[in-house]
């Protein structure tokens, strides 16, 4: 501790909430805002307590022994998308503070303040405001940690450092290793492993019970009408007429195809490629043919006509059918 920090942490200094400027603010407002039943699913059914995150059941145990030992270190939650890193530091802050916990946690998407100013103003700021409570910890969550510039990150060390006594930090991230090695040592590290299927299956068949939507077991195809995804088996007569019709006859197909599934090129190419990687084929062809659809793409994200584009990569798979002809 420093002698700078210790003045303002003196008993008689006036305690000063940081302003709620912009998105990463300390939640002062009362009760939410919103109306439960408006917000998307994905917020609604977010876990509440520990013990619906589903899945992570040893991070969970481990958190909530520090807790129990009012022992927290610095967290870092790291793992793919989705597997439930936001959810479970707001139930930790929730377990820890009560249902009024937004008023002791600082909450920073790193994606959009990711400057270095931020570290040393709104972190400082919220930091040096002492605990009014009986746990004698605030927590700062940097969400999206990774997204912070290097410069940044190394302003953090200090901050995390200095201010230990009264603040832990929760940063989280996809990519551990874009969070510089000097704030891993600081931090408790916990990897959130993508959840297993069956476990998804039963949360989602939970909401909607709940909802009362009515539903049947949806097969593959409904997943890719929803998603718009080329279905496998358009692909293959796709690619298949490519191959073997005539010139005519294939576009039309293809077109036709395009125009009912609601399809663009791009979405094709994408199918394409990872069907011919399945398929038997010279290798002097399949170089061809992967190598015009690498172009094709680049020319579609470019902006090029796709009628024209459709037509370039017709002629291309006569050309290596002729290539893989040959020995
Ligand atoms: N382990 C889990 N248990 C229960 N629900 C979960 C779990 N993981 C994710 N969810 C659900 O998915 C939603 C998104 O999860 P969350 O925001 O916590 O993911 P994340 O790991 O922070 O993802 P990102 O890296 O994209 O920020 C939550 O609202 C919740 O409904
Ligand atoms: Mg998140």
């Amino acid at each position: 501790m420093d002698s700078e920090e210790d003045t303002r942490m003196e008993e008689d200094t006036p305690v000063t909430w940081p302003s709620a400027k912009g998105k990463g603010k300390a939640a002062d407002v009362g009760p939410e805002p919103y109306d439960l039943e408006n917000l998307p699913w994905v917020e609604k059914y977010r876990p509440v307590t520990l013990d619906d995150v589903v899945s992570h059941k040893d991070i969970t145990s481990t958190i909530e022994r520090f807790i129990e030992k009012n022992r927290l270190p610095h967290l870092l939650f790291y793992g793919p998308p989705g597997t439930g890193k936001t959810s479970t530091i707001l139930a930790v802050a929730r377990r820890i503070y009560g249902n009024d916990y937004k008023k002791q946690i600082l909450e920073l998407n790193a994606s959009d303040e990711r400057g270095i100013d931020v570290v040393r103003d709104r972190i400082k700021n919220f930091a040096e405001t002492r605990t009014l409570f009986s746990k004698g910890y605030k927590l700062i969550i940097l969400d999206e940690a990774d997204m912070m510039t290097t410069a940044a990150q190394a302003a953090l060390r200090r901050v995390i450092e200095q201010y230990t006594k009264n603040v832990r930090f929760c940063i989280i991230c996809n990519y551990v290793n874009k969070i510089i090695p000097a704030i891993q040592s600081r931090c408790t590290r916990f990897r959130f492993s993508p959840l297993p299927i069956s476990e998804v299956e039963k949360r989602i068949i939970g909401v909607i019970e709940t909802e009362r939507v009515a539903y049947d077991m949806t097969g593959e195809t409904e997943v890719y009408n929803c998603t718009g995804n080329p279905h496998p088996s358009d692909i293959e007569t796709i690619v298949n007429s490519m191959f073997s019709d005539e010139f005519t006859t294939s576009y039309k197909l293809i077109s036709a195809l395009k125009t009912e599934r609601g399809l663009a090129l791009q979405d094709l190419l994408i199918g394409a490629y990872e069907y011919i990687e399945e398929i038997d084929f010279k290798p002097h062809a399949r170089i061809y043919l992967l190598d015009f659809i690498a172009t094709t793409e680049h020319r579609l994200a470019a902006g090029a006509n796709e009628k024209i584009q459709l037509t370039a990569l017709l002629g291309a798979f006569k050309n290596a059918v002729e290539l893989s002809q040959r020995s």
